[in-house]
């Protein structure tokens, strides 16, 4: 079955992460997000690619890296979910299909999904989870005998908790419906109604319900607990070298090329990428990913992701770093060693600071 993965759209709420890149290329726990929807395809993927496009084509290339054929799909502008249905059609031809969005993380992949639409011969399967806030998901109004009774997008007053994670399998009837249905009051196109429309139509629509954990990544603290989500599951890794007064318990990956140096205490999981240098005097707490070629000096930090190149260098007085996402190439210095003494700030626009 065919793939259809989707980066595209601004990425706004990611902002200021997502000025300079696309927001699928955020690390989780060290690896660019849209890798892990990409490795639950197979074979023939296409991918949605939007305005902002920085990384994508490098890091995917022709996809042979990554064991699968990609192409890419140009959608100049995001228009909504059945747009980019609408735009893949020659791709996709008249064979199933999966669509994923590319802003999601699901542990268990999609196999499972795949095998009830097949065995069930079905026109569309939707996964679905439950949620605590419903008013930002499409969400599944179910009849007694779980059929679907109605699909809204982002209703104001939700019947239901169970959302629509962002996972999708059609046959070709979807291509018809995309067409008929008007852009909704946000503007865009939205597959939500595309489906009802399947729905209205007499198609076989069913839902499925998610085992473990999923997460979407709409929020800058939805990326701190996808990265606890995914380090939870983190593989012991030692590649770097650790001094023997350095100290670490639970789970730690640790790149090639990276030291810890020193009086440091690491408390899994941790991931640190390659070429970084840790320590002396630091703490490193849980859920912490650390990208390639940074550098942390006398500090604590917990619950955390540092993407690439970021030095972080504390003095003695300095608070402990707690549920911190520190873009790439930044710097944190300590204020007790400069005169006058204060916090001296250079911070992009959206940025912010609790200090
Ligand atoms: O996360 C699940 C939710 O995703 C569902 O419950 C909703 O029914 C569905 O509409 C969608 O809602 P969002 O508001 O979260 O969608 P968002 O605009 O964040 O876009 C989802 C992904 O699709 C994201 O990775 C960007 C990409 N995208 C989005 C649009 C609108 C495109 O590639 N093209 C687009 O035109």
């Amino acid at each position: 079955m065919k793939g259809l993965l989707l980066v595209g759209g601004h990425g706004t709420r990611l902002r200021p992460l997502t000025y300079t890149g696309n927001k699928h290329m955020l690390p989780i726990a060290n690896k660019p997000m849209l890798l892990y929807g990409l490795e639950h395809l197979v074979k023939e993927i296409g991918i949605i690619l939007g305005p902002v496009r920085e990384g994508v084509v490098e890091l995917l290339g022709n996809g042979s890296r990554f064991g699968v054929a990609v192409t890419y799909i140009d959608q100049p502008e995001p228009k909504g979910l059945a747009h980019a249905v609408q735009v893949s059609e020659r791709f996709l031809g008249t064979e199933p299909f999966v669509m994923y969005l590319g802003d999601n993380l699901l542990r268990q992949g999609v196999k499972e999904f795949v095998e009830t639409f097949n065995e069930k011969k079905l026109d569309c399967l939707v996964a679905v989870c439950p949620v605590k806030d419903p008013t930002r998901f499409g969400i599944a109004e179910l009849g007694k005998e779980g059929e679907i009774l109605k699909l809204v997008e982002k209703p104001k007053e939700p019947k239901s908790n169970l959302a629509l994670i962002g996972v999708y399998i059609f046959g070709p009837s979807i291509f018809e419906a995309v067409k008929k249905i008007k852009p909704s009051g946000r503007g865009e196109l939205e597959i939500t109604d595309a489906i009802q429309m399947l729905v209205n139509d007499g198609k076989r629509v069913d839902v499925e319900k998610v085992n473990g954990w999923w997460k979407d990544t709409g929020k800058p603290e939805d990326l701190l607990e996808a990265n606890q989500l995914v380090l939870s599951d983190l593989k012991e890794s030692m590649q770097g070298e650790m001094d023997q007064e350095a100290e670490a318990t639970g789970q730690l990956s640790l790149g090639k090329g990276s030291r810890v140096l020193g009086r440091v205490r690491m408390r899994g999981p941790i991931i640190v990428g390659n070429n970084t240098v840790i320590g002396p005097n630091s703490y490193i707490g849980p859920y912490t990913s650390i990208g390639n070629n940074c550098t942390l000096k006398n500090i604590e930090i917990e619950n955390s992701i540092v993407m690439d190149g970021s030095r972080i260098e504390g003095g003695s007085s300095n608070k402990r770093i707690v549920d911190s996402l520190i873009g790439s190439n930044c710097t944190i210095l300590d204020s007790d060693s400069t005169v006058p003494r204060g916090y001296k700030l250079i911070i992009g626009e959206r940025s912010y600071a609790q200090i």
